[in-house]
């Protein structure tokens, strides 16, 4: 079911989920996202009163061939909304190096506990394009024109944004204990409704997610 409210009401209510989890468990795994979708909800961690050296963070996705100095790389973008501004016990992206190894950490973490997740006007959920298999694990995309062309707002000029990306899987994703998918703009209300209450296909990857024992599913025009 998609819950509809204010942008600013959706961050409130998913920060405070985030706070209940940190401050209840003696360690906790998040999952997160970029974009301008979760801005709200770390301007609201970054005002809370909470501790997170006992948190580990695994984001979604890094472009391939950003260094992480360039301002739209996700370290960068993560650095500036979060990670500058409270103390974590670890951060991960899965970038040249951890790649590889991303799945398994995840799951030497014990999975990730709450994951946030975004979602494209093509139906991508992190870089899983259309047609991205549901078994699928952490692994290099080539991105599609159109998300290419919606990610072009952030550079300079369309020329200037990467064609490639390293991603969690739509398998990685599903391991999630908890999802909160959230999509705010009127641009995207067709295809998250599409995604949540049509049929289940590579070609929307966010309808896997209907299979999902623990999603939350926001709207916000
Ligand atoms: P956005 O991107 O939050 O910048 O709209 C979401 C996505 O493409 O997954």
């Amino acid at each position: 079911m998609i819950k509809s409210n204010t942008y600013e009401k959706i961050c409130h209510q998913i920060a405070h989920s985030i706070k209940k989890l940190v401050n209840d468990s003696e360690f906790s795994v998040l999952g997160l996202a970029t974009g301008s979708t979760p801005i709200g909800i770390y301007e609201q961690l970054r005002k809370m009163d909470v501790d997170f050296k006992k948190t580990l963070t695994y984001n979604l996705d890094e472009y391939v061939g950003l260094d992480e100095s360039h301002p739209q790389s996700y370290k960068y973008f993560m650095n500036e909304h979060l990670f500058k501004h409270r103390k974590f016990h670890s951060n991960h992206f899965p970038d040249e190096k951890l790649f590889p190894y991303y799945d398994s950490m995840i799951d030497n973490s014990d999975g990730i506990d709450i994951q946030i997740l975004g979602i494209g006007t093509n139906g991508h959920i992190a870089f899983n394009e259309p047609g991205t298999p549901r078994d699928s694990k952490t692994h290099i995309v080539d991105l599609t024109e159109n998300t290419i062309k919606d990610n072009s707002r952030f550079f300079d000029s369309i020329d200037e944004v990467p064609t490639q990306a390293r991603t969690m899987g739509i398998d990685t994703i599903m391991r999630s204990k908890e999802i909160y998918l959230i999509a705010r703009g009127k641009h995207k209300k067709e295809i998250l409704e599409e995604a949540i209450y049509g049929n289940i296909t590579p070609e929307i990857p966010a309808s896997f997610l209907q299979e999902h024992r623990n999603l939350k599913v926001y709207y916000s025009d």
